[in-house]
């Protein structure tokens, strides 16, 4: 099968891999020459365990081939995958432009019974746009399906290679006999579904773990009232088999390039179809607030953030990526700053793109090692849960001074850090 991915980021390139490593013929497409520059050499131009391999591996069976150019790309492809962003607007809907134009750049070279696969997370009725995008600039007979992207930056290889499920929402036969014998080598199991479910299955694939993480942090921010500590509740609740003891992560909030949008969409979604008291919207708005909330609540503690310096030790969304769409410490720096704290700050893998995200300031520095970024600092706040953060010993960068631990994801024992002479503080307990 000849495979075109249209779109080769995180989502993009992993996708393209994977089918590639089934030993189709897959095409990367995008507009950014550097991007595919770089492909086309194996290099990976963001952080994402394992994927340089398989690119290597792939391409170097000639499986795997990477161009700007949409008529190479394109003509004779039996299935083109659409991955581009889906960014959400200042209004909160989904940004579909990235989509529709590659739609109709892909249209005048399709052939007869291509399927075209909407990979990006769409809202409920995209595929009829699409298809009127595309019948602009082609006569050809075409089939248009939804199936949505579950992976999860830091594991998306294994995701890939191993998901859950595979949800196919199409409504023409040939298009899911086509999707199903391609995903077939996973093993996983297929869910025919139509376009708009396999659309909203996604949203509330995200949502529901939005939620969650968002209905333990309410749960936290009441057990700072009175004495319980939210670990232990949680310790508690998962015994209970309908609620299971996965996917509690109370904290600073969800970040990252796919809950805050998805929410946000939803949301905005839940309003453009009349539902304005939907769940969905205070969600989206009580993690909006939820840094704010917290490092107020923490400065009223300690007397304020004045002259202190802070070391900010994780800047990425979360361990083992380098993407710092949405990321706590993309507002936990500037916050910091506009108290009038000097950071410095520590990422294993984001600090190249931390320019990209957090503006430039002279109270604001990077470090390569957690001791230089803890060096002389007043606070240290644990942000992120990368495994050095977690395993470094807090001993060797204790000083003989106050200091104060603020451990964001409830990733450290209390008695153990107090013990080390910090004053020790996290969330919900
Ligand atoms: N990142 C994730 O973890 C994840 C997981 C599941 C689903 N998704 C969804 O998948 C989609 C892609 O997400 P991503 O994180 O890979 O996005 P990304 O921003 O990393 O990559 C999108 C790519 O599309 C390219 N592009 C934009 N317009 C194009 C066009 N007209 N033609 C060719 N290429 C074009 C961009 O240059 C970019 O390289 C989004 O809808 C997202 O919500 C993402």
């Amino acid at each position: 099968m000849k495979i075109t991915v249209i779109g080769t980021g995180f989502v993009g390139v992993v996708t393209a891999a994977v089918y590639a490593s089934f030993g189709h013929e897959v095409v990367g497409l995008d507009i950014d020459e550097k991007k595919i520059d770089s492909l086309r050499h194996s290099k990976v131009p963001f952080y994402e365990p394992n994927l340089e391999e398989l690119l290597v591996h792939t391409q170097k069976e000639g499986k795997l081939t990477f161009t700007t150019s949409y008529k190479d790309a394109i003509t004779d492809s039996d299935v083109i995958v659409v991955a581009v962003g889906t960014p959400s607007a200042a209004d909160g809907n989904a940004d579909l432009r990235f989509v529709f134009a590659a739609s109709e750049s892909a249209a005048p070279y399709l052939k007869e019974q291509a399927v075209v696969v909407i990979k990006s997370t769409v809202p409920p009725g995209t595929l009829p746009k699409v298809e009127e995008h595309i019948k602009k600039y082609t006569k050809v007979d075409f089939a248009t399906a939804s199936v949505p992207e579950f992976l999860k930056e830091g594991t998306a290889v294994h995701d890939t290679l191993h998901p859950d499920r595979i949800v196919i929402g199409a409504t023409k036969e040939y298009a899911f006999s086509v999707l199903a014998d391609l995903h077939k080598p996973l093993q996983a199991p297929i869910i025919r579904i139509s376009p708009e479910s396999a659309q909203m299955a996604k949203y509330a694939a995200n949502a529901y773990l939005a939620t969650r993480i968002t209905f333990i942090n309410q749960i936290a921010d009441l057990c700072e009232k009175n004495g319980a500590d939210v670990q232990e509740v949680i310790d508690a609740i998962s015994e209970d088999k309908r609620v299971g003891g996965h996917y509690w992560y109370p904290g600073f909030g969800y970040g990252g390039s796919c809950f805050p949008k998805d929410v946000k969409e939803l949301a905005h979604y839940s309003r453009s179809v009349g539902e304005d008291g939907n769940l969905f919207n205070k969600i989206h708005e009580l993690n909006e607030y939820r840094i704010s909330k917290l490092l107020d609540q923490y400065g009223q503690e300690i007397g304020g953030f004045e002259e202190k310096t802070v070391a900010v030790l994780g800047l990425s969304f979360k361990p083992n990526t380098d993407d710092m769409r949405e990321a706590p410490s993309v507002k936990v720096i500037p916050y910091l700053l506009s108290k009038g704290a000097k950071v410095q700050g520590f990422d294993p893998k984001a600090l190249p793109v931390v320019k990209y995200f957090i503006p430039d300031d002279k109270n604001v520095s990077y470090h390569e090692t957690i001791t230089a970024a803890c060096k002389g600092a007043d606070i240290i706040i644990a942000l992120i849960e990368w495994s050095e953060i977690v395993a470094f010993d807090f001993a060797k960068v204790r000083e003989n001074k106050k200091q104060i631990f603020i451990d964001a994801r409830n990733q450290f024992e209390k008695k153990q850090i107090e013990k080390l002479g910090y004053q020790y503080f996290g969330v919900g307990r």
